[in-house]
């Protein structure tokens, strides 16, 4: 473990937590977070960073190991290599973490209407669709849409078994071999996933291209793996300093020394305003609209790590604050409201961006006119940091804790601090909550239920309790 005090070279592009509205002396003693109590968790911290170093030396905590891993960014670059140039449009099948990284990075790094742009204003890239769902209105159109024979379709499933995956693979794979005959669809088929699973030994048979999802990074922590790093590579994004930026932050993270470690201190304000000041709803609003998925994202990471039933020691305790994503500014108008005046359980995370690519001046009016005329001359830029600020002002004066994430840039440098620390701050908070935050036991009880309810074998059990559950009377309905 190091005490990270050199400076970098790249600090100017270094994220920055702002958490004073958080504090007693900002929004009030009922609320607020005391010094004292951040350095209660002082001894807690020494242990969690130990367990989470001894776990991630024994390779046991294997997101930590993607920034470093050069063969696996290699692998989903030459594999972009192949296609680039050759296709329009890149059909990503997923669900879950298989395919919130690559939309976060997709929307926060390509152009806002990539996929209105001609091919040579997309610089030769495919357009990006991302099937996330198996509803059949979305799925058909979308194949009616594209040019199967100018498309690649990069399918991903860690398990390599989730039934909504492999569904759609099976529509796809058919469609291709009508359209060009099975041995060409590996032309336009790219498989991810782990090392075991049906789609695996499927994709070595028929020879698939293949990227290996490593079996010890979860889904929802699979982003700089092959995961997103394949797509992304497609698409655009620059992976090097995606992988560098995550290296940096991990840099930073490396130091068991609360008041110093961004993910850790995040993870505990996160951790007390949710046990001890009732604040279990965690809202994250990002004013960029790149950034609004990389709120989705973190939205299923919070979940699925932190919603538990059961503790490290067997014990039942049901814990997870509820991960909610707001749009700024949008939502200053839908849900600020509720967020000032409502009852005082949310804590507000904003992701702030400094410098934005663009602005957009608006013109001064012709004519003084009252009520208007203060708008003229400012930038739009300007304005939605005005509207953070004065949302935040309204907040903290209400007593409701809000944080601020601030990204100097959108770019892959930051983007690639952002997605880490949110990481390294889940894992943190799983430990002070006392339990595992790599495993989801509720995704998996519902998974079961599926496979029994559609006849797959070794899910009998599944299936007769589903039926029992369907058949039984004395419902209530109206
Ligand atoms: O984070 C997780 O583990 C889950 O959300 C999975 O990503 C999701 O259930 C999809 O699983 P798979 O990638 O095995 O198809």
């Amino acid at each position: 473990m190091t005490n990270r005090s050199k400076s970098q070279p790249n600090d100017k592009m270094a994220l920055r937590l702002d958490f004073s509205h958080m504090m007693s002396d900002f929004v009030g003693p009922d609320r607020g977070i005391t010094r004292q109590e951040i350095d209660d968790l002082i001894p807690r911290t020494s242990a969690i960073a130990a367990d989470i170093e001894a776990k991630r030396e024994a390779g046991d905590l294997g997101f930590y190991q993607l920034p470093y891993d050069m063969e696996a960014a290699a692998a989903a670059t030459d594999m972009a290599g192949r296609f680039q140039g050759k296709c329009d449009d890149l059909v990503v099948l997923g669900i879950g973490g298989s395919a919130l990284g690559g939309t976060a990075l997709f929307r926060a790094l390509c152009h806002p209407l990539h996929n209105l742009l001609s091919k040579s204003e997309r610089g030769g890239k495919p357009r990006v669709f991302i099937l996330d769902n198996v509803d059949p209105a979305t799925v058909g159109s979308l194949l009616d849409f594209v040019d199967l024979e100018k498309t690649v379709f990069n399918v991903i499933t860690k398990s390599g078994s989730t039934a909504e995956t492999l569904s759609q693979f099976l529509i796809i794979r058919q469609l291709l071999t009508d359209k060009i005959g099975r041995e060409s669809v590996k032309e336009h088929l790219v498989v991810t996933t782990g090392a075991g699973g049906q789609l695996r030994q499927l994709a070595e048979q028929e020879g698939y291209p293949l990227l290996s999802i490593p079996e010890t990074v979860g889904g929802r922590f699979s982003v700089l793996s092959p995961v997103g790093l394949f797509p992304a590579a497609l698409f655009g994004v620059d992976i090097a300093e995606l992988l560098a930026g995550a290296r940096y932050m991990d840099d930073r993270c490396r130091t068991d020394q609360l008041w110093q470690n961004p993910a850790y201190l995040a993870g505990a304000l996160h951790y007390l305003a949710d046990v001890k000041k009732g604040l279990s709803i965690a809202i994250m609003m990002p004013y960029s609209d790149a950034l609004i998925q990389v709120g989705y994202w973190f939205r299923q990471l919070w979940a699925e790590s932190l919603g538990k039933a059961i503790n490290n020691s067997g014990e039942t305790v049901n814990v997870g604050p509820t991960p909610v994503v707001a749009s700024g500014v949008t939502d200053q108008h839908s849900q600020l409201q509720l967020y000032s005046e409502g009852p005082f359980n949310k804590l507000i995370t904003f992701l702030l961006v400094e410098n934005p690519d663009q602005s957009l001046t608006i013109p001064q009016h012709l004519e003084p006119r009252e009520g208007i005329s203060y708008l003229g001359g400012r930038d739009l830029e300007e304005l939605m940091q005005i509207e953070a600020q004065s949302t935040q002002l309204a907040l903290t004066k209400a007593g409701r804790s809000n944080m601020s994430l601030i990204l100097p840039q959108t770019n892959a440098f930051t983007i690639g601090q952002l997605f880490f620390l949110l990481e390294v701050q889940t894992v943190f908070a799983g430990g002070l909550y006392g339990i595992n935050p790599m495993d989801q036991p509720g995704v998996e009880a519902s998974k079961q239920y599926i496979y029994g309810m559609l006849g797959r074998s070794g899910f009998e059990d599944k299936a007769r309790e589903a039926k029992k559950w369907r058949d039984r009377g004395g419902r209530y309905t109206i």
